[in-house]
């Protein structure tokens, strides 16, 4: 899309947030609101801070991610007002923000305070934010009720949100790409994120989220945190779960590839891939998400079975005995949007069979989910699982063979439309 026709969205984007705030401020009885951007926390015993990444209502209006102490005046009938951070400071630099269209529907103002800006007639004023930051602000703190509306208000992306999204998938398949053929050239983890990195042309600091690049056992780590200096001796597989964030949303894309002496190992990724797509497929408005996670484990069930991996009991005593939670631990997918894991998913508790389910809820259009189902060898779920009554159906021979591979994990980013779905991972890359 031409940068001016994502600039006019954005315009779009601006009018609909004023209606939904206006909406959820007289529903809690309030006739303004301030929103404070956050400001990253020094470390104890420190000068250091950590990094910083705003606060979602912020950058839900703004999409500036790197931002701290800046402020934002949301009322009723007014254009918003945006209080700029802009220290005098011969340390460090203030960023020149590009003169934009959206500084037409919001009033920009320079601050070379951080502190919160002294409102003009404010009215009944509700603060939200990093409670650090707001605690001597007049006004109502963070109320609960507003806040579960104003979460609501990320629930249904508008068209600007969604090519922003399609933005930051565009930008990360490029990383994922050459990460891919940095693995395949023998490269290390360390190795694979500085090529994923300078693909991206994003600094570590500023990923939606610390990437996972897992080699060989390490692909079994759901959230695996090192990154080794050296290649393993025999690369067999590689697993990584890397985004971009793009004027403040986020992608969320995992790829798994087999090392090329793999063909098992290669096998079991094609066949979660086909599950996976399929499981891509069933995203529509009215699909009860938890469907989708729960089709996954019996996708699982039936790979096992395919596989040899497990023996003697059908699919569906497969998932039963919750064969599948051991080698698929986690949930299906998420909310996505300025967070990695968007707020809203839960209005209500996961069900006992999928505890780790970030969203229970019904599809509609304008929802962006992940679906990520997974295939891992995990030594603290399988040793018990071996070792206890259901270890004699399983294949410890073929286990034993592609546990050294880690895992598998296959990530997309879909948008819940009014006939179905677009898959936002699926195109070519920027
Ligand atoms: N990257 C974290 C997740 O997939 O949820
Ligand atoms: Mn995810
Ligand atoms: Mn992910």
């Amino acid at each position: 899309m031409p940068h001016d026709a994502l600039l006019s969205l954005q315009t779009d984007h601006l009018n609909e947030l004023q209606g939904r705030y206006e909406s959820a401020m007289a529903e809690h009885g309030y006739d303004s609101l301030l929103i404070a951007s956050g400001a990253a926390p020094y470390r104890y015993g420190d000068d250091q801070a950590w990094h910083f990444q705003g606060y979602g209502p912020f950058l839900h209006w703004t999409g500036l991610a790197g931002r701290e102490h800046c402020w934002l005046w949301i009322r009723a009938g007014h254009r918003p007002v945006l209080w700029l951070f802009e220290p005098v400071d011969f340390w460090h630099a203030n960023p020149v923000l590009p003169e934009e269209p959206w500084q037409t529907f919001i009033e920009v103002r320079s601050s070379a305070s951080p502190r919160a800006p002294l409102l003009d007639d404010p009215g009944s004023l509700a603060v939200i934010g990093d409670p650090a930051l707001i605690s001597n602000v007049p006004g109502d703190a963070n109320p609960d009720d507003l806040l579960r509306d104003l979460d609501e208000t990320r629930v249904r992306k508008t068209a600007y949100e969604i090519e922003c999204l399609a933005q930051a998938n565009r930008l990360a398949l490029a990383g994922h790409a050459v990460a891919r053929e940095a693995f395949l050239a023998g490269e290390s983890e360390f190795g694979i994120n500085l090529a994923y990195q300078q693909a991206t042309r994003q600094r570590e600091a500023e990923a939606p989220y610390h990437s996972i690049i897992g080699l060989n056992e390490h692909a079994g780590t759901l959230h695996y945190q090192y990154y080794d200096t050296q290649p393993p001796g025999q690369p067999r597989s590689l697993l990584i779960d890397a985004g971009v964030r793009y004027r403040g949303y986020c992608s969320d894309i995992t790829r798994t590839t087999a090392g090329p002496e793999e063909s098992h190992f290669a096998a079991l990724i094609h066949g979660l891939e086909r599950l996976h797509l399929r499981l891509c497929d069933m995203v529509a408005p009215g699909v009860d998400y938890i469907e989708i996670h729960r089709k996954a484990h019996q996708g699982v069930a039936t790979l096992l079975s395919a596989t040899g991996l497990v023996s003697g009991l059908d699919d569906e005593a497969i998932v039963d005995k919750g064969i599948t939670r051991v080698f698929f631990p986690h949930g299906i997918g998420h909310f996505l949007g300025v967070q990695v894991h968007d707020v809203a998913g839960k209005p209500t508790p996961p069900p006992e069979d999928a505890p780790f389910l970030r969203l229970t809820r019904r599809l509609e259009p304008g929802m962006v989910v992940t679906i990520e189902p997974g295939f891992y060898f995990i030594p603290s779920l399988l040793e018990p699982l071996l070792e206890g009554e259901l270890g004699s159906y399983l294949n410890r021979e073929l286990i034993g063979r592609l546990r050294g591979c880690g895992g598998i994990r296959i990530e997309d980013n879909v948008v819940v439309t009014a006939t179905g779905s677009q898959n936002l991972t699926r195109q070519d890359p920027a």
